[in-house]
């Protein structure tokens, strides 16, 4: 006798996002996503450490928390307390920090600490899709303030604030990705951050900085974060050691002032983070980060070099953008009479994944002829196939990129 399946549909609570579509596996060429270079994965570094931390305190993973309460390992917290000191100038102790399942968990903490149905939050125009969905989802409106090459124009977050001020909405919070910006890869100058700071205190809004691609400035050298130079102690701050070690591991973290940290802890009702992820992680980060991160820098800076040649190469003068300060993207305007939500489709159907620039931006007027492009994950040489054969379907499907444009633009 065969029963029909059960049906969940009645059972499902009004406000659910729609059904996630079923994995078919990864696409020839792939740009999509924050997935990093498979390459420079420390793996031998990562082998040895599990081994020696299981062999040294793995009985420790008897206990939720590894003995160490549920702000997370302390040996981890202790290495991002002198990590956090020494290149993003943050002055903060162990209880300062929360270890969560990526900065997702860190996004999401924050959130539910501070946001309600109907708020309002200022955001950097094109902006990490992972933070915008969550606001939409959220029911929270976000405010877009344009970026130049230098991040957030704050002569435009001041023109905001003070228009938010006259219509009685006080923002929440304004969320910035200061130190290599998702998706342009623009970095927030001394002066700005301070003029930022300025209007944050003068407005009583707090800032939401995420460092998620901090460790990967080209130069190695960062400005110090927003977190280090507040002196009203309005920020929070979030990490991750996905982009500098692997994203698979899921390890992020927070640093805020107690007060907000125990509303935080509050909703952290997971029973902790990974416990296995944290203490492979500490073991290697202690014997061997400050010599691998600048390694993973040097890869990824020469495959963004073969990303901005093929498409100098492929697409000539179609294609244009600035050479980001660091990070895994590149924010690419394509001809006005592209549609990279249209371009999407048959560029997949061709073996090319992307990611069109509205789903990466609240102004989806502005973003519709942009897509961001992940370099770190696709080999050199899949960097080359992959933007000739999105070259041909452009010129296919929108008519730009004709062959010759190379070289006119080279006269
Ligand atoms: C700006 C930004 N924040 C947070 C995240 C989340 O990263 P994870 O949860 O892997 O730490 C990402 C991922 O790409 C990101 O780009």
């Amino acid at each position: 006798m065969s029963s029909a399946p059960f049906d969940f549909a009645p059972l499902l609570p009004a406000g659910l996002p729609p059904a996630a579509v079923r994995w078919t596996g990864r696409v020839k060429h792939d740009f999509t996503g924050g997935n990093n270079d498979a390459d420079a994965l420390p793996l031998d570094g990562l082998i040895a450490a599990a081994d020696a931390v299981l062999r040294r305190e793995g009985r420790t993973l008897a206990t939720y928390g590894l003995n160490s309460g549920p702000q997370g390992y302390r040996r981890l917290r202790e290495f991002l307390v002198a990590k956090l000191k020494a290149d993003a100038g943050i002055a903060c102790t162990a209880d300062d920090i929360l270890i969560t399942s990526g900065s997702l968990q860190a996004l999401d903490l924050v959130n539910a600490t501070l946001l309600a149905r109907g708020d309002t939050v200022i955001i950097e125009q094109d902006c990490y899709q992972g933070s915008i969905n969550r606001l939409t989802r959220l029911g929270v409106t976000p405010v877009g303030i344009p970026l130049d090459r230098d991040g957030m124009r704050v002569d435009a977050l001041s023109a905001a604030l003070d228009d938010l001020k006259r219509k009685g909405v006080r923002p929440k919070y304004i969320y910035t990705i200061p130190t290599v910006q998702n998706p342009t890869g623009t970095i927030l100058p001394v002066e700005r951050r301070r003029e930022l700071l300025r209007l944050s205190a003068a407005h009583g809004v707090p800032i939401f900085e995420d460092d998620c691609y901090s460790d990967l400035v080209w130069s190695g050298q960062r400005p110090p974060a927003l977190y280090a130079m507040s002196e009203h102690g309005g920020v929070i701050h979030i990490g991750s050691f996905s982009k500098s070690i692997a994203p698979a591991l899921r390890v992020g973290y927070i640093v805020a002032p107690w007060d907000a940290m125990s509303r935080m802890l509050a909703l952290k009702t997971d029973g902790g983070t990974g416990a296995l992820e944290q203490i492979v992680l500490t073991e290697y980060c202690a014997r061997h980060f400050f010599k691998h991160v600048p390694a993973l820098r040097r890869s990824l800076r020469a495959k963004l070099e073969t990303l901005m040649e093929a498409l100098r190469e492929h697409f000539g003068a179609a294609a244009e953008f600035h050479d980001p300060k660091g990070g895994i993207f590149l924010w690419v305007k394509l001809p006005d009479g592209v549609d990279t939500m249209k371009l999407y489709q048959p560029a997949l159907a061709a073996g090319v994944a992307i990611n069109p620039g509205p789903e990466w931006s609240v102004n989806k007027g502005e973003s519709r002829s942009r897509m961001r492009l992940c370099f770190a994950s696709p080999t050199h040489e899949e960097i080359h196939q992959g933007v000739a054969t999105l070259a041909e379907v452009c010129r296919r499907e929108f008519g730009v990129a004709a062959p010759g444009a190379r070289i006119e633009r080279a006269r």
